[in-house]
């Protein structure tokens, strides 16, 4: 089969290294002649037929760009479809065949999507309906156990480390247990990985349900050893040993409609009343998904886009580019979605981590 034309678009949250990715999908296909669409805020462009024309000049100096010049949505669902004018929370509509029925009129031989679990769902969906797809994993949440990383984890983990660098000063100088709340949905990759890198104290994640208790005399420990002060890294999944986790709030149409955060408020009054050590929460939100990628996410997105447009060009449709041990492959868009990559409670980095000295916030682990 002759490629002409393809679609591409960026969808769910956005992260660092989707204009890299994009640049390098396009500058490949440009330079074998293929006319490149770029959809607007995911699958909702899709939906709307709205797209832009991608030049050269288009992806010109956007390797660096943080966010995607396409714009993203991880609301927009054409299966279960709440935006207005078409649909509304209260009455979700099915639109994917508006989407099959876009994709013929523009003529595409091929669509690329860029995202996460939730996109992938919705690309397997329209795989099945018979669209050719190819995917690229994105997330900071890095929890896609069908790729060893995703592109944008290692810029939020840099963003994250960078922080807990900072609170360590000032709560050295204030005597003071500082809580910073990390990303990650039902994976703790960021928190974990921050706090080994930053040299956290207690990490809580939420594959390792946390004690209250535990926390409490783990600060007090320390401060009986002449440490007034500590750094509590909790993922906002974090789950206690009820399974209780924060909620912040629950958004109508997307994949996943529940949205955590708060954690590090909660703990923060907990850990003041009972050590009666003065604490602060910091919460990191969206501020790791913003900003220039980091050099390995560059390097990650650019290797991402290449692959992709050269599995269409192979007509590997329904494959998701992926990398395993450094090295560019392709996986099963429906092998990709079909289990989650979370910390293996038993693993190395739990154990190196408790073997500096990290405590988890739990009795059974430590
Ligand atoms: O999946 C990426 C992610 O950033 C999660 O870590 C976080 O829970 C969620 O998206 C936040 O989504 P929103 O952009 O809707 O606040």
């Amino acid at each position: 089969m002759s490629i002409k034309r393809i679609g591409i678009l960026t969808a769910g949250g956005d992260c660092p290294g989707l204009n890299a990715v994009v640049r390098a999908v396009s500058k490949n296909a440009l330079k074998h002649g293929v006319e490149v669409l770029g959809f607007k805020n995911g699958f909702d462009g899709l939906v709307r037929n709205e797209f832009i024309n991608i030049t050269n000049h288009t992806v010109s100096g956007i390797l660096t760009l943080g966010g995607t010049i396409l714009g993203s949505s991880n609301i927009a669902n054409p299966f279960n479809y709440t935006l207005p004018p078409f649909g509304s929370p209260e009455t979700p509509r099915d639109l994917s065949s508006v989407v099959m029925h876009n994709f013929k009129e523009n003529r595409l031989d091929a669509l690329i999507t860029i995202g996460g679990d939730g996109t992938l769902h919705m690309s397997q969906q329209f795989v099945d309906m018979g669209m050719p797809i190819v995917a690229v994993p994105k997330t900071i949440d890095n929890d896609l156990s069908a790729t060893d990383q995703t592109f944008g984890f290692d810029s939020a983990l840099a963003i994250a480390t960078e922080a807990i660098d900072r609170l360590h000063t000032t709560a050295q100088s204030h005597h003071r247990v500082m809580i910073v709340e990390t990303m990650g949905r039902y994976a703790g990759w960021i928190a974990l990985r921050s706090a080994i890198a930053g040299g956290g104290d207690i990490v809580l994640i939420p594959e390792i349900p946390y004690n209250d208790d535990v926390i409490v005399n783990a600060i007090l420990e320390r401060k009986n050893r002449g440490k007034n002060f500590s750094l509590v890294v909790a993922a906002e999944g974090a789950k206690n040993e009820r399974g209780e986790q924060a909620v912040a709030r629950t958004v109508a149409g997307s994949t996943d409609a529940i949205r955590l955060g708060g954690i590090a408020n909660k703990l923060s009054q907990m850990i003041e009343d009972k050590t009666g050590i003065e604490s602060r929460a910091c919460v990191l939100g969206h501020t790791q998904r913003g900003g220039t990628p980091t050099a390995f996410d560059r390097w990650l997105s650019t290797l991402y886009g290449a692959k992709a447009f050269d599995m269409v060009l192979e007509g590997k449709f329904g494959y998701m580019a992926a990398l395993h041990a450094f090295k560019m492959t392709e996986v099963k868009i429906s092998d990709a979605i079909s289990n989650l990559k979370r910390v293996d409670p038993h693993g190395e980095e739990v154990r190196a981590a408790l073997e500096v000295g990290m405590s988890f916030g739990s009795a059974e682990i430590g």
